[in-house]
């Protein structure tokens, strides 16, 4: 077993945004109830001492908490190296030069689109020009950026000006990050499910940008799950690579496993190290055992791991079969349905995308 090497630590689910893509539970309420300055500065310790190396701070919105500066402060005397994901809804000059002096390593800025209207009509608040700014800022005091966008029907055929945008704001990096269906994505999937024309035209125009921008700006683009002929690796594997802390404490695989039927493990019941190595949540599909055919005898199996198991899960109700993603996969007949569905000639419309609540209250902690 391999000691993690990140772990996403998701400080509140609190947010000024209420993205109909969000991959946060849905059942937001359950998670009032955040880890103190205190527990979460144990379990950065727990997690040095476990071998992560990269922390991420996520949420929800992370600039929610008001003790940001000291876990930051902490991560870095712990010699962690330290992501702020964020929507940059509240990254004043005042705030992100105390980030800056407390030794945060690198910024992730979101935004929903390349231009106001559409971003802030996906975001479900105005708040693209405070990005923009804020991105600026990020430039200015000497971060790297990556802007972080996620792709869906609505701004699919935007990915031109996003690439414009991008290269106007000097980003280091940009993720055009196809929307996972997890959370509100997942009740929203309809809606957002591109088509394959859209996504042939991004795919050329990501294509041609690599070349123009190459040494200038890394651009990951990865193709959408459900038009894949095989599944992502998801996390590099179950258990393998990454953990996922909750606002509450529990301790996760991947940040969407709270869905699945399987034992609970929390940092207030036990330490970091021993939920790694023996819970039974984390032990649930470590490695190949698990597997059930194809999977066991394919081989691909230790390349991609069998897929997705919260996408195995939440379209087929059980969270050990094969991926349905995948097109050897006896279920890969629910995801064909919805790609067909996502691309008939005579679609009517859009459906409505359902917003997740904002939970924008700044921070009790
Ligand atoms: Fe991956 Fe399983 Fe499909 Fe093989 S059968 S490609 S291991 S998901
Ligand atoms: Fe949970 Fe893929 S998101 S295993």
């Amino acid at each position: 077993m391999d000691s993690p090497f990140g772990l996403l630590a998701e400080l509140t689910y609190r947010c000024p945004l209420s993205c109909a893509y969000c991959s946060n539970p849905v059942n937001l309420g359950d998670y009032h109830d955040e880890l103190t300055t205190a527990q979460w500065q144990r379990v950065l310790i727990e997690a040095q001492e476990l071998g992560v190396l990269q922390l991420h701070l996520s949420g929800g919105e992370p600039l929610l908490r008001r003790d940001l500066v000291d876990l930051v402060t902490s991560a870095r005397y712990l010699g962690l190296y330290t992501n702020l994901i964020t929507s940059a809804v509240g990254l004043s000059r005042r705030r992100a030069e105390q980030l800056r002096a407390a030794g945060l390593d690198h910024v992730q800025i979101s935004i929903q689109a390349d231009e106001a209207t559409l971003s802030d009509g996906i975001a479900g608040t105005p708040s693209y020009a405070g990005k923009i700014e804020a991105a600026r800022l990020v430039k200015e005091l000497g971060w790297p950026l990556t802007l972080n966008v996620v792709l869906h029907r609505r701004n699919m055929d935007r990915v031109a000006a996003v690439l414009d945008l991008a290269e106007e704001l000097a980003a280091d990096h940009l993720e055009l990050a196809n929307t996972q269906y997890y959370g509100w994505a997942w009740r929203n999937r309809d809606a957002l499910l591109p088509s394959r024309a859209q996504l042939d035209r991004a795919e050329a125009v990501v294509r041609a940008a690599r070349k123009r921008l190459k040494g200038r700006m890394d651009i990951v683009y990865v193709l959408p799950d459900y038009y894949s002929q095989y599944p992502k690796p998801c996390m590099g594997g179950w258990g393998k690579r990454q953990l996922t802390v909750t606002p509450n404490g529990d301790v996760l695989p991947c940040p969407a496993a709270h869905a699945l039927p399987l034992p609970r493990a929390s940092v207030h019941e036990d330490s970091l190290a021993r939920i790694w190595a023996r819970s039974p949540l984390f032990q649930s599909f470590r490695g190949t055992d698990w597997m059930p055919e194809p999977c066991r005898s394919c081989e691909r199996r230790e390349i991609d791991f069998g897929g997705c198991r919260c996408q195995a899960f939440q379209l087929t109700g059980d969270a050990s079969r094969t991926d349905p993603v995948c097109h050897l996969s006896p279920d890969h007949g629910i995801v064909a349905e919805r790609v067909r569905a996502a691309n008939e000639e005579n679609r009517l419309g859009d459906s409505v995308l359902v917003p997740r609540p904002h939970r924008g209250r700044p921070g009790r902690r």
